[in-house]
């Protein structure tokens, strides 16, 4: 996180800097029709509820009427200004250019796309360098991508006794035939939050690129991609209470050097160019809406959107934080779970088993007391090897957003107690 992701009056937990929050969960809470439902949501980092603003967003675009883009009517200019719109509104959130925004499904698909483009200029021996940290989705399609030219993968390990993924590694992985450095931005179960801005620096002293997995990172505080040296950021909005839509946001220089596969009929200019087909344009008003949403979380949050982003995110983030207080100290105290990862900057993220009970049964128990969660690996698989619990289930994951409250963590706690009685 840069220091500009930290407005001066609000708070950044990671450097440990107080100050005056405003962040009012039970308002928060109103805006999601689907928490009225009596479930505590702790499934976040699964996927987010979304706002009514957002639900209206989605509804009204259609409502007005949208075309496909290029036409010569106005509904196909309602279109063209959603792209736009959409573009404008994910560069805000992550600190970008809106023309360097490309749009698609979602992070795995686009990660698989630019990997293919990216790899189209690696030779045999090329190295790219990814780390048993992350989500499989930041993993798999750059050793998929490296097989097929004969580059040469190197694993950034991490310790299973913090869930640190040591910044150090790198200056020994990076080497002069390092091509990319592929690395997340938080762990999707342990919540690590590693030192992206100094594994970016040693790729790029190596003339190296680096492609940061901000999926789990975006939805937990303030972002600044060029802050932390990410020259791809990928984000996808269903974890920051928009629909499921996917965003990589690079430098458009950077993105005019790569010739992804594309429709011959199809525009070639950046971002579109890796853009493929139609894209679901009543969603991407829904992106707007949630970008709108996340500025306006901290209401005493004044100035440009961007500003704006910045203080509520920072407040959003110190909330979660004050809670997994609570929640991390609640299940450690419990002689009957064990509880992975104590990382120095993590989000408010736990994964823990129950002795006695696999993962799905904690899960099982959970749901059945209106407590959602998920168990597994959850995608974090190389990770979950390192940790040696792939094969028995994984864990359990409650992830919270800013939207938990108090509440939801009690609940979780007190069902979690009963496997222990
Ligand atoms: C950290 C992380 N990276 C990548 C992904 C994949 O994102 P998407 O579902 O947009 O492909 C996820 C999804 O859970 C994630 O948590």
């Amino acid at each position: 996180m840069g220091a500009s992701g930290c407005p001066q009056r609000g708070v950044c937990p990671q450097r440990g800097v107080a100050g005056r929050l405003s962040f009012d969960v039970g308002r928060v809470r109103a805006l999601y029709p689907a928490l009225a439902d009596g479930h505590a949501y702790l499934d976040g980092a699964a996927g987010t509820q979304v706002p009514e603003a957002v639900i209206d967003a989605i509804a009204g675009a259609s409502r007005a009427g949208i075309g496909n883009v290029g036409g010569a009517f106005p509904a196909s200019g309602r279109s063209e200004a959603l792209v736009a719109e959409c573009r404008r509104a994910v560069a805000d959130l992550v600190g970008g250019e809106p023309d360097g925004v490309v749009l698609g499904p979602n992070m795995t698909t686009l990660t698989y796309r630019l990997a293919a483009a990216l790899a189209a200029g690696w030779a045999p021996g090329d190295e790219v360098v990814v780390s048993r940290l992350d989500h499989d989705a930041n993993v798999r399609p750059w050793v998929q991508a490296a097989a097929r030219v004969g580059a040469v993968v190197r694993w950034a390990e991490v310790d299973p006794a913090t869930g640190e993924l040591p910044a150090g590694q790198y200056d020994r992985l990076v080497t002069e035939r390092t091509r990319l450095v592929a690395v997340g931005a938080a762990s999707n179960v342990l919540g690590t939050r590693p030192d992206v801005a100094a594994i970016c620096a040693t790729a790029h002293a190596a003339g190296a690129l680096t492609y940061v997995d901000g999926v789990h990172a975006a939805a937990h505080g303030p972002v600044d991609a060029a802050a932390l040296g990410a020259d791809f950021y990928a984000t996808s909005a269903y974890k920051w209470s928009g629909p499921h839509v996917g965003a990589v946001v690079a430098d458009p220089a950077l993105l005019e050097t790569l010739r992804p596969d594309k429709l011959a009929s199809s525009p070639d200019r950046v971002p579109e160019r890796f853009e493929q087909g139609t894209s679901p344009f009543a969603d991407l008003a829904g992106v707007v809406a949630a970008v709108e949403h996340l500025a306006s979380l901290d209401p005493a949050a004044a100035g440009p959107r961007r500003r704006r982003v910045l203080a509520s995110m920072a407040a959003a983030e110190a909330h979660e934080l004050e809670l997994f207080a609570a929640l991390s100290g609640g299940l450690e105290a419990m002689g009957h779970v064990t509880t992975y990862g104590k990382a120095a900057r993590r989000t408010a993220t736990a994964y823990f088993t129950v002795a006695g009970h696999s993962p799905r049964q904690v899960a099982e128990h959970l749901a059945a007391r209106r407590v959602n969660v998920w168990s597994g690996h959850c995608y974090a698989w190389e990770l979950t090897g390192a940790l040696a619990i792939r094969d028995t289930g994984s864990a359990v994951r409650a992830g919270l957003v800013h939207y938990n409250d108090r509440d939801d963590v009690d609940r979780l706690l007190d069902a979690v107690g009963e496997l222990g009685d």
